[in-house]
């Protein structure tokens, strides 16, 4: 009740005004003008950890002035953020809103966090499972984020104060993962890792992309996926899934595709492209007669996922044990990917799939860890706006 009603409080408003929106042309990106309008109320802040100090290092200073007719309010040293203390269910994340804003690093860029989705990843650190690889603790959680440019580092040279970009935070989603993600007002980003957002899409959608998109495109690559061939996609209908069965047909020119969706989702993955949806419930995949060229398990099922291989096929594996000659890789962030990708975006050939229950506001980021626990989610649990 206590935090509930201190984060009602403390919400705080981004508007951008597309009114003063222009384009100026760039060969690398686009620049913008655009105004934040916040509205904060300093007198409501909570500070609910004694390891605050931590958290609090210096003080930004003010975005740089671009040349350019950038209109940035001032970066703030404290932001809100989601943090935890320490390793559990959902009762361990806690509203703080005065965290510090972080450091950059030469080659980082600040970014106002307008969007930013949640990963099973996220629930499984939480949960303490990568705790042997982990940064220390406290953690501000989040590995997606859409947003824009606020400050840049020394060594950057892509991005400009006012960009719109997106990307995942963290370049190794398990080895030393950052603690300060996007699930805050601010998080410093390598330039490496993001890219410019895709026109058609709002922020809430390409939130929705990075680290899903990423496993789906590195997955297909290390298969050696190629035009002709054919694939199952084991959970179609998840964040990965329902972008592997996209990619597979856009990108890399797969000539049959099927998918193991529940019953609820077996015209959307059709819609999506699917030849042969194969109701989970109902069916075994791996009894059918039909073999694939590839399969791509997103749900851990490796040890049937074999079964339904072509001699001489591949099974790549997200999570679960392994069997051969079934291979498991861990997803690294590369914002070269998601510029390659985004002409696939831009075209509306690949579609962000965001679920219907949300986007969920910032304050309810415990309800929306708890519907992404639940296994359920079709496509992407978003979180939006921010703060
Ligand atoms: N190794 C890596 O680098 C890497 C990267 C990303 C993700 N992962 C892992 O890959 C897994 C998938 O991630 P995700 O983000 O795609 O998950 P997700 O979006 O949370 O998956 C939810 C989906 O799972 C489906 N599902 C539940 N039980 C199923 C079953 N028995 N068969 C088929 N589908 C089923 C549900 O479909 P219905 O509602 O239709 O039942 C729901 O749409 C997670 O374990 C994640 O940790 C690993």
């Amino acid at each position: 009740m206590f935090l509930s009603a201190a984060l009602s409080s403390t919400t705080s408003h981004l508007t951008i005004l597309p009114s003063l929106i222009t384009s100026t042309t760039s060969p690398l990106s686009r620049r913008f003008s655009f105004t934040f309008l916040e509205n904060r109320n300093p007198t409501t802040t909570t500070t609910l950890f004694p390891y605050k100090q931590r958290l609090l290092v210096k003080s930004q200073a003010t975005a740089p002035a671009s040349s350019e007719a950038v209109k940035v309010s001032p970066v703030p040293s404290e932001m809100k953020a989601w943090v935890y203390g320490e390793y559990g269910g959902v009762d361990v994340l806690k509203f703080d809103s005065n965290v510090a804003v972080p450091d950059l690093k030469e080659d980082q860029v600040l970014v106002r966090v307008v969007a930013a989705a949640l990963n099973p990843v996220d629930a499984k650190r939480r949960q303490g499972k990568f705790k042997a690889t982990d940064s220390p603790l406290p953690t501000v959680p989040g590995y997606d984020v859409a947003g824009v440019v606020v400050k840049v580092g020394s060594e950057v040279k892509e991005f400009r104060v006012g960009d719109e970009v997106y990307g995942d935070v963290n370049e190794k989603a398990l080895e030393g993962p950052k603690q300060f993600g996007s699930l805050a007002e601010y998080t410093a980003v390598e330039e490496k890792l993001l890219a410019p957002k895709p026109k058609n899409l709002d922020f809430a959608q390409a939130a929705s992309l990075p680290l899903a998109i990423e496993t789906a495109y590195e997955g297909l690559e290390r298969t050696g996926f190629s035009s002709g061939k054919s694939i199952l996609v084991l959970n179609g209908s998840g964040g990965v899934g329902s972008l592997v069965i996209q990619l597979a047909k856009q990108v890399f020119g797969a000539a049959r595709v099927a998918a193991t969706p529940g019953t609820r989702n077996l015209e959307l993955l059709k819609s999506l492209g699917v030849d042969l949806a194969i109701d989970y419930t109902k069916e075994n995949f791996e009894d059918l007669p039909e073999k694939f060229d590839v399969v791509y398990d997103a749900i851990g099922q490796c040890d049937r996922a074999v079964k339904a291989i072509k001699e001489g096929g591949s099974v790549v594996a997200l999570t679960g044990a392994v069997t051969p000659p079934g291979f498991r890789f861990v997803v690294t962030s590369n914002g070269t990917v998601l510029r390659k990708l985004n002409p696939y975006l831009e075209s509306g050939k690949v579609k962000p799939i965001v679920d219907s229950k949300g986007p969920f506001p910032f304050t309810q980021l415990a309800e929306a860890f708890s519907y992404l626990e639940t296994n359920r989610a079709t496509g992407k649990v978003v979180i939006h706006p921010i703060p």
